[in-house]
């Protein structure tokens, strides 16, 4: 499914089109260049930014540190923290639109820089549910898309009593804050239901309230990602569904279009992805990361609203990127084709390991495979941390993941891949 219209949800985007924006902004760049500010400056922005140069547009970046992965390649880049209030609604005032690299800007934050006039994409009512789990498990609900069972929990009590009434083991998760299955827990039994609660301190940012979600374990065959892309004029494009492997709670490898998925059972899951972004009015890429059980059914797990890791195969694998569609879609231009270049695309993920000289890597990696693509993110190497990702494209499922799967491994240093 490609470019397919979504007109019945235009009404519910209250974003202010761009043209009708008072334009602080223009006046410090050359006329007709639009400013688009990323809040977060990690390698979604830097990926963003490398869209949006092709596109003429300008992007201005908040970011925590000058070495964060974007800031070190932007030029206008302002250090400030995105939960600093006073930091967050002084860089929107220099933009056209607003987008992120994270979801953890404070929603009251959101709000006020949509009542200050900024066109905020995607908007705060669309934003939330990537946000707050709880909001999104009981939106999710109430339209009838499928999840697993699950409960806000208030104290270790209650998620005993949610495992004893839908059995062990126990999926906890905080509301808020969580990232990469940092505040994720797989509880065994009552003995365990504490942890959570002690740790949801460390990922509080001090603004938001915080809370435990018990879920039911789901037992799934595979993990898979639908990302659709929907602009504030409603129209809406679908990559192809992506099988998604993840270790410790974090992304390594997705597989697209996802092995022995009939196209009848990807176009369901696609239009389920294009209702949620029609429903919640999301502006830019909305990636829906789903659960498979044996039986084929999918249930929700989260919704993600910024170019997503699961994504970025599309770079090279995709007739266009998730990341120019994004820039395209809060610009509110016409979006790209979403289609992909080869019957299969494979994307690993470049975790920090033992090699510390990537680019010198490099040299055996790209010597032994002359189509592979390489994105590094210019991040210092730490064990476990995402310093980049590998693209391969071919025919055959197997030989497309064990060429990525040696490259990838050859960059984080494994020498028996
Ligand atoms: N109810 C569940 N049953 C079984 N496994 C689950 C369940 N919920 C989450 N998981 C597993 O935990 C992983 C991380 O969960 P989730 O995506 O909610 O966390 P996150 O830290 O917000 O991740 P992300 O980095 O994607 O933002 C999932 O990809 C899945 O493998
Ligand atoms: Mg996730």
């Amino acid at each position: 499914m490609s470019a397919s219209s979504d007109s019945d949800h235009h009404e519910s985007v209250q974003d202010s089109s761009i043209s009708s924006l008072p334009g602080s902004a223009r006046s410090s760049r050359p006329e007709g260049q639009y400013t688009v500010g990323i809040i977060g400056g990690g390698q979604l922005a830097r990926m963003m930014h490398q869209a949006a140069i092709s596109l003429g547009v300008h992007t201005r970046l908040l970011a925590t540190s000058p070495d964060e992965s974007a800031a070190q390649v932007m030029r206008d880049v302002t250090i400030g923290s995105h939960l600093d209030h006073d930091a967050v609604l002084d860089f929107a005032k220099g933009c056209d639109v607003v987008t992120f690299d994270h979801e953890h800007v404070p929603t009251e934050y959101l709000r006020e820089m949509e009542e200050a006039g900024v066109a905020v994409r995607p908007g705060s009512e669309a934003l939330v549910h990537a946000q707050d789990k709880a909001v999104m498990r009981a939106r999710a609900a109430a339209d009838g898309a499928p999840c697993p069972l699950w409960q806000v929990c208030d104290t270790p009590a209650d998620l005993i009593a949610f495992g004893d009434a839908h059995g062990w083991p126990v999926i906890a998760k905080t509301s808020r804050g969580g990232y990469d299955g940092k505040g994720v827990w797989k509880v065994e039994g009552p003995e365990e239901v504490d942890e959570p609660f002690e740790a949801m301190g460390g990922l509080a940012d001090g603004q938001q309230p915080i809370e435990i979600l018990a879920e039911e374990f789901v037992d799934f065959t595979r993990e898979l990602s639908a990302i659709v892309v929907r602009s504030p004029s409603g129209q809406g494009v679908a990559y192809p569904v992506s099988e998604t492997v993840q270790r410790d709670g974090i992304c390594v490898e997705t597989t697209t279009p996802a092995p022995g998925m009939s196209d009848e059972r990807q176009a369901e899951i696609q239009q389920m992805a294009m209702g949620i972004a029609g429903r919640l009015g999301v502006v830019g890429v909305l990636a829906v990361e789903l659960m498979e059980r044996a039986d084929g059914s999918v249930v929700i797990n989260e919704l993600a609203m910024r170019p997503h890791n699961t994504g970025h195969w599309s770079i090279h694998g995709a007739r266009t990127s998730q990341f120019a569609n994004h820039i395209r879609a809060v610009l509110d231009l016409p979006l790209g084709d979403p289609s992909v270049t080869a019957p299969v695309v494979v994307m690993e993920n470049v975790l920090g390991g033992s090699e510390m000289d990537l680019t010198g890597a490099l040299q055996h990696c790209f010597a032994r495979d002359r189509s592979l693509h390489v994105e590094l993110y210019g991040k210092q190497v730490r064990p476990g941390r995402k310093v980049g990702h590998v693209t391969c494209l071919g025919t055959d499922v197997e030989d497309v993941q064990r060429r990525a799967r040696h490259a990838a491994g050859y960059l984080m240093g494994d020498r028996n891949v």
